[in-house]
């Protein structure tokens, strides 16, 4: 099993502005919530939230480069938000695009490995192509690994790897006695990198919605209140601390 306490990332040496001691996550992955209810509080349309969250995206991306975290993931787009009204679904991928085409060079030029998982198949080849831009120029980049999650989803992802797995098994490869939480884990779209030891939420909403269900087995989730387009490095720092406070135990006895 991947877990922050086994992982070692190489990035000790990024000095974060935390207080003195704190103690970092490896992986922090954030399931962004809350643009719509931002925009609707203000009269405005949903788009407008998406928009300022694209915004939070920027910040957050940024502050985590600064702090020091070696691996961001964030939920952009589930395999359910497909059901959204077409517009609503041609604004988030317009948000990416434009995202993608604005921040490609600047992110490069910092050190900032992107990545996408989820289900590329779906999105339009246009953004598949700059999804492809974007991770090769990147691919050599290590200060940060930041992981977008688009039409991605917990379950898929799972019996994707399931099917891998037993595609082996029937082609002879492998035998199924010899599946274990490992063989699994390098099946799923998360293989190359350590599990998400933080699992943030935005909008005061406390539910998993089908993200990286098997990977947060161990995860600490810290719900706030803020709604995406208004996070903050402060929220983020606030959720690192929260974080440097619990006893993280894996299922034994002895805090690690
Ligand atoms: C949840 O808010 C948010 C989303 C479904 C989309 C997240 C997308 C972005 C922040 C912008 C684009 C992303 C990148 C990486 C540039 P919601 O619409 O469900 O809010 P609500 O629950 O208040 O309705």
């Amino acid at each position: 099993m991947k877990n922050a306490a086994t992982h070692k990332s190489g990035h000790e040496d990024v000095a974060p502005r935390l207080p003195a001691g704190s103690h970092l996550p490896v992986h922090i992955a954030i399931i962004m919530d809350g643009n719509g209810r931002w925009a609707e509080r203000r009269f405005m349309p949903r788009s407008f939230g998406h928009k300022q969250g694209a915004e939070a995206v920027r910040r957050t991306v940024e502050a985590a480069v600064e702090i020091g975290v070696p691996y961001l993931t964030l939920f952009a787009f589930s395999s359910e938000n497909w059901k959204r009204p077409a517009d609503e679904v041609n604004d988030l991928m317009w948000l990416l695009r434009s995202y993608l085409r604005k921040e490609m060079a600047a992110l490069h030029a910092q050190g900032v490995r992107i990545q996408f998982i989820g289900a590329r198949r779906s999105l339009a080849p246009d953004l598949v192509a700059l999804i492809d831009e974007a991770e090769a120029l990147t691919a050599q980049n290590q200060r940060l690994v930041f992981t977008i999650a688009v039409s991605y989803g917990g379950q898929d992802d799972i019996v994707d790897a399931a099917r891998a797995l037993a595609r082996r098994v029937a082609e002879g490869e492998l035998n199924p006695d010899e599946i274990d939480p490992d063989l699994f884990a390098a099946e799923l779209s998360t293989a190359a990198m350590p599990d998400p030891d933080l699992v943030i939420r935005t909008s005061g909403e406390q539910r998993l919605s089908n993200f990286m269900l098997w990977q947060s087995a161990y995860a600490e989730l810290v719900f706030i209140d803020t709604l995406w387009p208004d996070f903050t490095r402060q929220d983020l720092e606030q959720a690192i601390a929260v974080f440097a406070g619990r006893d993280r135990r894996f299922g034994g006895t002895d805090a690690v």
